[in-house]
């Protein structure tokens, strides 16, 4: 567990992530709140989710993982989660991105969760977020709204002293 190591996502009542490597829903508010999160930290991600950013996110770097591609423009790019790890510099912040890959290879590494919540389902889904235990983190809720019909919870999750 790395406490500068965190995440972020948006999931459905069924851990819904996306669909056809796009999110499924599209929510304002929500994505001041990554852009506020996410700001002039180390963002990780899986290939798949750095291919479906549809413009370079500034003020924050990129990391990439992916086991085909060698080389990006401006990315640092690992093959093995192994290598990522072992270039963590405690002096900088790192956030998890995704997508469904990613999040199951680092959940049990980060300290801080930011998840939004959204009260409904999507039977389109494809990407899923990976089930965690609750009871390891203490709960607090940051924000709640709604836009178009659609309802969500944006809840800050920091893991408890073992
Ligand atoms: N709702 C949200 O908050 C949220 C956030 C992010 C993404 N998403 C959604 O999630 C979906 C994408 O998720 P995904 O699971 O398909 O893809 P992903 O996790 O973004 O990327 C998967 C890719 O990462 C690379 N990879 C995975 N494990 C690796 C390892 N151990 N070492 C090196 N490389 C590794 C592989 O790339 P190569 O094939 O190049 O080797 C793999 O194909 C999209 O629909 C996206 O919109 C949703």
């Amino acid at each position: 567990m790395f406490k500068n190591l965190e995440l972020i996502a948006a999931i459905g009542k069924n851990n819904e992530l996306g669909f056809n490597n796009e999110l499924i829903w599209k929510i304002k508010k929500d994505l001041e709140q990554f852009k506020k999160i996410t700001m002039g930290k180390n963002l990780i991600m899986g290939f798949n989710t750095y291919k479906s950013l549809p413009k370079k996110l500034d003020g924050r770097d990129y990391i990439v993982l992916t086991r085909k591609i060698k080389e990006i423009e401006n990315v640092t790019i690992y093959n093995n989660k192994e290598d990522l790890i072992k270039n963590i510099n405690e002096n900088e912040k790192y956030i998890v991105i995704g997508g469904s890959q990613i999040y199951k290879l680092f959940i049990e590494d980060v300290y801080i969760m930011y998840l939004t919540q959204i009260e409904d389902t999507f039977k389109i889904a494809d990407t899923y977020f990976p089930n965690f235990d609750e009871n390891k983190y203490i709960k607090e809720l940051l924000m709640e709204s709604n836009q178009d019909n659609i309802y969500y919870k944006q809840y800050k999750y920091v893991r408890r002293k073992v």
